[in-house]
């Protein structure tokens, strides 16, 4: 995971499926772009089923990934 620890990545996302990055690795962080290939982690795959603002978990503690749960202290809105 990334450094934002307590901090969610807000994103607005259209209709689709997505590949969260676990590794850190990603140059396209917060997605998946292949780089774990060889390593233990695996991406977290999640759909939308239409536009909307997630808040993707970046603290790794979450218990509902690749969303945040609020459990780092965020006040969600
Ligand atoms: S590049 Fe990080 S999980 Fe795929």
């Amino acid at each position: 995971m990334n450094n934002d620890a307590g901090m969610p990545i807000a994103v607005t996302l259209e209709p689709g499926i997505y590949y969260r990055c676990t590794c850190g690795q990603s140059e396209s962080l917060p997605f998946c772009d292949g780089h774990h290939q060889g390593g233990e982690a695996t991406p977290f795959r999640f759909e939308l089923k239409t536009r909307e603002k997630v808040y993707l978990c970046s603290c790794g503690e979450s218990q509902n990934q690749p969303y945040c749960d609020g459990g780092c202290g965020v006040d969600l809105p």
